[in-house]
């Protein structure tokens, strides 16, 4: 995820900006860049040195000459690329055509074709394929010399503000205002510090931890501007405010973890963010889906007649989710393939065919050579990645990029939940092109889908004690047994695979179903069951099979729809999800069994973030 760090003060703002961004490196980028103002203090003006590079922080220290140790003022960036590849013209600090302002930038700007379009036609010159760009040149038409009105830096942004539609956490700097950076907030997180020599600004407060451990959490639709001597707070109006203070006790190792215990419970809880994130700008005016990076036309889509979705572990996951989603809403066979069993088979493959292949890491070996063995075959293919510019993405037709950002527990949970989305979009364009949904139910499902991010978040702030007594009655277990019917049984999977992964119990996962073909016969008195269980059309089917494991003295955990009393009768254990229609069910449901598997693991002494013998992503054989 991209980060943003901003200084002015008495110190060398080179160490400041390159100390602060080091720590936003755990977030994951591809490429970073810094802003100085140089010049001597008491000048009017100065000028503004921009400094960027692809890869990491260190290769700006090399292109940092002696000349930058003196400037006092500056601003960084981490970047994550999103619109426009990783490359030094896109990465930021991006500047107005006369060089004299430059802007850092978290968030997406969903309107900035339009405004690209519009600036171009005043007459401005766009120098990167960023959204970004656009605050520059935004900022430079409503700054000072375009108008009769003196007026300061942070009032043109906050009027630059005022064009743009998306999310944004925001640092500019100008060269008529030395010493002055003006900040915005919409969307993306932007915290504020004094510190003994200075004012700081970054998108992460471990980047400031440093200098300060009081800081300011600006709100949406807040302004700042930051000076040597102090910090001013503004709202969207220009009135002066007076925001909250809050102490940060955490230290580096917990700030890195945003103050959470493992990185997988940070990720666990970034999955609401996840959701949005992957889902901004997918729904054009006209409620037609917009996936431009498909690299498919559709005329192009409206020709396929089956899909494959090949895919590793919890990505393979997702892909069972998928082939529900496909065949339900758009009619089109859908077969999900373990990469590493497609690539030695021998699958009718046609021109028509699509194959979906699906990885967080976007490098692991099965998966890409399915892909090529798949694109020698002549299907087309298109990857689900969370990695920009990984092999899986360069090697595919056209890529949705997962908005996960970097996943370093090495279970995998937010990129899971950014694929399942990413796949329903999918589905739901399939379905569109092959007209079997309409536009009005393309944009219901869509709000439905973005409404998921709120119900996450009700499991993660009501649940937690259920997820306790549900782990205390699973830790000692020697075995445990995961059902479920139709998404049920998809994400049973998946529940299975987190608990095995991380906590070294050995679990399997069945459709409920098939219990009483052989599998019912390991249960013995306190045997772990853990059933999905929400309202779906086989919901009492499933409960039927509930039965026959509490008939043998199963202990039942059931993740079920709030409200259900009922399946208090067959269930020691209970985890609630808010009610949602079959077909989203699945991301709702994954976070009980992901919040499980983490309390197990904790419960039985295992370190959740670095579970042995396993590497993040299998890149050799
Ligand atoms: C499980 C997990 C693995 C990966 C699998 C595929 O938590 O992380 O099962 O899902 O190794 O990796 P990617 O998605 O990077 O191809």
């Amino acid at each position: 995820m991209c980060g943003i760090i901003g200084y002015t003060g008495a110190e060398a703002a080179v160490d400041v900006l390159v100390t602060g961004l080091k720590r936003l490196e755990y977030r994951g980028y591809d490429s970073a860049g810094v802003a100085l103002e140089l010049g001597s203090t008491g000048e009017s003006s100065r000028t503004i040195d921009v400094v960027r590079c692809v890869g990491k922080v260190a290769g700006l220290e090399d292109e940092l000459a002696a000349r930058h140790a003196a400037a006092t003022c500056g601003i960084g960036h981490t970047r994550w690329a999103t619109h426009g590849r990783p490359s030094v013209e896109n990465a930021h600090p991006h500047v107005s055509c006369d060089g004299k302002i430059a802007v850092v930038h978290n968030g997406i700007i969903e309107n900035f074709a339009e405004l690209r379009e519009e600036l171009t036609a005043k007459g401005h010159h766009f120098r990167s394929e960023t959204d970004t760009e656009v605050f520059a040149h935004l900022i430079e038409e409503a700054y000072p010399h375009h108008l009769s009105e003196p007026r300061p830096l942070v009032a043109a942004v906050r009027e630059a503000c005022t064009y743009v539609v998306g999310a944004y956490g925001l640092a500019a700097v100008c060269a008529d205002e030395p010493g002055v950076i003006a900040v915005a907030r919409k969307d993306s997180p932007i915290v504020i510090g004094r510190g003994e020599r200075g004012s700081h600004v970054a998108s992460d407060v471990i980047a400031l931890i440093d200098a300060t451990r009081d800081v300011v959490v600006l709100e949406d639709g807040q302004f700042a501007c930051l000076t040597p001597e102090g910090v001013e707070f503004t709202d969207d109006c220009g009135h002066v405010i007076e925001p909250e203070v809050t102490h940060i006790d955490w230290d580096i190792d917990m700030a890195e973890k945003g103050g959470y215990p493992d990185f997988m419970m940070k990720e666990i809880c970034e999955q609401p963010r996840v959701v949005r994130d992957t889902l901004v700008g997918r729904l054009a005016p006209t409620g037609e889906l917009d996936i431009d990076e498909l690299g498919l036309t559709y005329e192009q889509l409206d020709v396929i007649d089956r899909v494959y979705v090949i895919a590793c572990g919890t990505s393979f996951h997702a892909g069972l989710i998928a082939k529900n989603l496909i065949e339900g809403w758009a009619r089109i066979p859908c077969e999900v393939e373990a990469a590493s069993e497609f690539r030695y088979r021998n699958p009718i493959i046609t021109p028509s065919t699509l194959v979906v292949a699906v990885s967080q890491s976007g490098e692991t070996a099965d998966t890409l050579a399915a892909i090529r063995d798949a694109r020698i075959k002549g299907a087309k293919v298109f990857g689900i990645t969370n990695v920009v510019g990984s092999p899986v993405a360069r090697e595919s037709d056209g890529v949705i990029y997962t908005k996960a950002n970097k996943e370093i527990a090495v279970a995998s949970t937010k990129s899971f939940i950014g694929q399942v989305v990413s796949l329903t979009l999918l589905a739901l364009l399939l379905g569109q092109v092959k007209g079997k949904l309409t536009t009005a139910q393309v944009r219901m499902l869509f709000h439905e889908l973005g409404d998921t991010a709120e119900q996450i978040q009700w499991v993660l702030d009501t649940q937690k004690e259920a997820v306790h007594e549900a782990a205390l009655a699973c830790k000692d277990a020697r075995s445990a047994l995961f059902v479920g019917r139709g998404m049920g049984a998809a994400i049973s999977n998946e529940g299975a695979l987190k608990l095995k992964e991380i906590s070294y119990l050995h679990a399997e996962a069945y459709a409920a179903g098939e219990m009483k073909h052989g599998p019912i016969a390991l249960i013995d008195p306190g045997f772990p069951v853990i059933a999905v269980a929400t309202k779906s059309p086989t919901y009492d089917k499933t409960v039927s099979n509930l039965k026959e494991c509490e008939a043998r003295g199963a202990r039942i955990i059931a993740v079920a729809t709030v409200g259900d009393e009922d399946i208090r009768k067959v269930a020691d254990h209970v985890i609630y999800v808010p009610a949602v229609r079959d077909a989203l069910s699945p991301i709702t449901a994954t976070v009980p069994l992901q919040l499980l598997a983490r309390e197990v693991a904790i419960l039985r002494g295992c370190d959740v973030d670095q579970p042995r013998n396993l590497a993040k992503s299998v890149t050799v054989e």
